[in-house]
């Protein structure tokens, strides 16, 4: 084991001896990718070593999301393809982590497929549970914790350009908006220790990284205290009340530390966001003007079924807030068309407040009933699967416009690019992002990965921007 800026980093698993090989197959949000990593580190300290190759495993992790029925259908499609391959290499471990095993629990071990189960929280005990393993029983684990945040622990880097990583600053969501399984999946709402996520950036620069983005459910309700769950602040000391530390504090910490270093962060919910933090990302170059800021609906009435705390003309204020204090910022959103007993003109007030964001870009859902949940438990899941579908498709063309718009405002300026890879379009071309979070392509020349380039926009699609390189920023 090796420590580093006070965070433990696993010891070189290659060296030792027989070192066995795992693959993570990560589906869902960021935060679950960046949970990869830090099962990857735990691994390590037990002599696994990360492989990008399934068909070479000793153990295969599948890191699961339960937000919608489709991506836990996709899961068991995996499960089924790994049940498979077990039967022609009986020596194949299979686990189950993240929200489905939290939410599936000892079902999944009873299909056969699966020899271990662990959830968010108890991916300490992964060692522990693969020994029981060996031993022949099954194992699980989906134990929740009101303090564990993974704190002093260093993520194993895994499919890494080397440029952007991942740090996690919360876990888990007190907000319990009636559509969402997260707060049952992952928990009470914890902050990390800030000494941590400081240390972990400062060895991600010292390791050559250029951008980190802060990780979180709901990253604006960050509060560290001391450590424990968020709900417990009112019980805190006095001391521990003064000297606690919030978001835009945070934020200001880390860009001070790493100050080449670009920085982002997501989610915010909206009525978690402060004029604080805006302010913030106003005094600092080296946080990218982006906030990812999901609405889920634009009718009043249905964000009070949906249990968020915040009405269409509040959104509206924080966006012109945003549109004051930081001119040109990129904002996107999350969108869920027909939730329970949303009607035609819910639908057109959704559409009114796009109008008005014009937002850069959106990821755009149709609802999809969750076990366990408020709305599951107490509202009928009544609009249609085809009104469902009509409706998504209308916000979909809504939002190609708006990014269209968007995108074309940029035409003819220069923008700040961080190399981050090979254009998946074409081998001749980089691609990267402004600070607005929108992906810049131009051809490659003599720049590296990692490069700081100045890019003059030439053209667009409602996706990417075009340009050419002018020089190194
Ligand atoms: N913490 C984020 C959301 C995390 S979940 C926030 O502040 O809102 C990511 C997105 O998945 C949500 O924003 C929502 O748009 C979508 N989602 C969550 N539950 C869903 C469900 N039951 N059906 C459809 N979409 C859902
Ligand atoms: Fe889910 Fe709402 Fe939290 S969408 S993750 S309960 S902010």
């Amino acid at each position: 084991m090796r420590e580093s800026q006070g965070l433990i980093t696993a010891g070189d698993p290659v060296a030792k001896k027989a070192a066995k090989k795992l693959y993570i197959e990560s589906y869902g949000c960021q935060m679950n990718f960046s949970d990869g990593e830090v099962v990857a580190a735990i691994l390590g300290e037990v002599g696994y070593r990360s492989t990008s190759q399934s068909d070479e495993a000793d153990l295969v992790l599948l890191n699961t999301c339960s937000i919608r029925e489709k991506a836990e259908q996709s899961i068991r499609k995996r499960l089924a393809h790994y049940h498979a391959v077990k039967r022609k290499n009986p020596r194949l471990k299979v686990g189950v982590l993240g929200c489905m095993a939290e939410r599936l629990k000892s079902r999944l071990l009873e299909e056969k497929a699966v020899d271990l189960v662990a959830g968010p929280d108890a991916y300490r005990d992964l060692p522990r549970l693969l020994g029981a393993v060996e031993a022949g029983s099954p194992a699980v684990n989906t134990c929740h914790s009101k303090t564990e945040t993974y704190a002093e622990i260093n993520p194993v880097r895994l499919d890494s350009n080397g440029v952007s990583a991942w740090v996690s600053i919360t876990r888990g969501c007190d907000n319990m908006c009636s559509f969402c399984v997260v707060p049952f999946t992952r928990g009470r709402e914890r902050s990390r220790d800030p000494q941590h996520i400081v240390a972990e950036c400062m060895v991600l620069w010292q390791d050559g990284y250029k951008e980190v983005t802060l990780l979180g459910q709901n990253v604006d309700s960050y509060l560290w205290y001391g450590g424990g769950p968020k709900r417990d602040f009112k019980y805190a000391s006095e001391l521990a009340k003064a000297t606690a530390m919030d978001f835009a504090q945070l934020l200001e910490l880390v860009a001070q530390t790493v100050p080449a270093m670009r920085i982002r962060f997501s989610t915010s919910n909206p009525q978690d966001m402060t004029e604080d933090v805006l302010r913030v990302m106003a005094a600092h170059d080296n946080i990218c003007k982006s906030i990812h800021l999901p609405v889920q609906s634009g009718s009043d009435r249905i964000l009070k079924l949906m249990n968020r705390q915040y009405t269409n003309q509040s959104y509206r204020r924080l966006i012109d807030k945003i549109r004051d204090i930081l001119p040109g910022c990129g904002i996107s959103h999350d969108l869920i068309a027909g939730f329970c007993s949303e009607t035609e003109a819910d639908h057109r007030d959704t559409l009114r407040l796009m109008d008005y964001v014009r937002y850069h870009f959106g990821y755009m859902f149709a609802y999809s009933s969750r076990p366990g949940t408020a709305a599951a438990k107490k509202l009928a899941d009544d609009v249609p699967e085809s009104t469902k579908k009509r409706r998504l498709q209308a916000i979909i063309a809504r939002q190609r416009l708006h990014s269209s718009m968007r995108m074309k405002e940029q035409l003819g300026r220069v923008q700040r690019v961080l190399v981050a890879g090979t254009s998946k379009k074409n081998e001749g071309e980089w691609y990267g992002r402004n600070t607005q979070n929108a992906v810049v392509v131009f051809p490659k020349g003599s720049y590296q990965l990692g490069d700081w380039v100045d890019v003059k926009v030439s053209d667009c699609t409602p996706a990417t921007l075009i340009g050419k390189a002018v020089g190194l920023a």
